[in-house]
């Protein structure tokens, strides 16, 4: 059989194997890869020459020629894996990749103590039924002062140094009281269980004790029947939910003009920390919050009728709270942004 046809199938053979030999990489791969079987290519020529050839050369004429196709085929696929890996191999000679290396550990945010110790005051609350209200930071004199019972120059007002905004009347609230009202004019119908937390902001010196501003937790329950017993009850079970069943609870007989008859409530430093004289002016006991029997003027204020309904409320700092679960020495350490006193919580 030996003729011309074969013989160049042969010759596009040897070509095409000693091409391959001299491809220095991938791409040179692929060029001739594209030389011989792209839609021109050579083999694909040869393929389709089978037309030319006489009738009784045919059969041997193809057996040839998808013998080369074969041959060029399988010896590209083999070189080409080949040239990957040298590939992979010098890039990983030039730039070493210890897989054993320890990953880098990305640092994770976490939450302020601020709102987790808030977040353990709703969740506390939120099982004693009171829901969780928002009302605003910036509050008029009214709201903050003269529905609380405590008309222009009252001397009670002195009990909250304030912060004056330039328009008249506009103030920064000294307290979450203000927030009783909104509710008690906002939620119908009755019975109102709710708690108001919030950001508070008073024109006082600074001191390990005391913020110019600082969070507070407003609560308030008004409703028929409502006595102090409740009251007591409800600060009690919240103490001990904070604070567990070792520390204890101190409530004391107060005055606020919003309340009668008004309470605070302390809770006892821990014993063996050696600030607690300092922080509590040698008195064992931190206040955490007022609280008292809603004034009958300020139910008015908030459209209740006080010979039928009753309330209770309380005002807690949760920042004191802190303090007293952690034994903070400084209140200033919340608002400094230190990472080494966050990271600890
Ligand atoms: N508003 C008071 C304060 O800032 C705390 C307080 C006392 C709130 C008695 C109350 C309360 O609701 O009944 O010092």
């Amino acid at each position: 059989m030996p003729d011309a046809a074969t013989d160049d199938l042969k010759q596009l053979e040897t070509d095409g194997l000693a091409e391959l030999r001299a491809c220095a990489d991938e791409a040179a791969l692929r060029a001739w890869n594209t030389k011989y079987f792209g839609d021109k290519g050579l083999m694909k020529g040869a393929l389709s020459a089978i037309g030319k050839i006489a009738k009784d050369q045919r059969a041997a004429y193809g057996q040839e020629a998808n013998r080369v196709k074969v041959a060029l085929e399988s010896a590209y696929t083999a070189a080409l894996a080949e040239a990957k890996e040298k590939a992979l191999q010098a890039s990983l000679t030039a730039n070493p990749l210890d897989v054993t290396l320890p990953g880098r550990i990305r640092p994770r945010g976490r939450l302020h103590p601020a709102t987790q110790i808030l977040r353990q005051v709703y969740a506390v609350f939120a099982d004693l039924g009171f829901q969780v209200y928002r009302t605003r930071e910036v509050e008029t004199d009214e709201m903050n002062f003269e529905f609380l019972n405590m008309p222009a120059h009252h001397p009670a007002r002195d009990m909250w140094d304030t912060f004056f905004t330039t328009t008249p009347g506009v103030i920064l609230r000294t307290h979450t009281s203000p927030g009783q009202i909104h509710v008690m004019r906002e939620v119908r119908p009755k019975p109102i269980r709710v708690i108001l937390p919030g950001m508070c902001y008073r024109n006082e010196a600074i001191s390990t004790r005391s913020e110019i501003q600082f969070h507070q937790v407003e609560g308030l329950a008004v409703g028929e029947g409502i006595t102090m017993a409740d009251l007591k009850g409800t600060i009690t079970a919240f103490a001990r939910r904070m604070f567990g069943p070792d520390r204890q609870v101190r409530i004391r007989s107060s005055y606020f003009p919003f309340t009668e008859p008004s309470i605070e409530v302390d809770i006892d430093w821990p014993k063996d920390d050696p600030n607690r004289d300092r922080l509590t002016k040698g008195t064992g006991w931190l206040e955490i919050m007022g609280a008292g029997m809603v004034h009958p003027n300020v139910l008015r204020a908030g459209g209740y009728d006080p010979a039928t309904v009753t309330g209770f409320a309380f005002g807690m700092g949760p920042q004191r709270m802190l303090m007293l679960k952690h034994a903070i020495d400084d209140i200033r350490l919340f608002w400094q942004n230190d990472l080494r006193f966050l990271r600890q919580f």
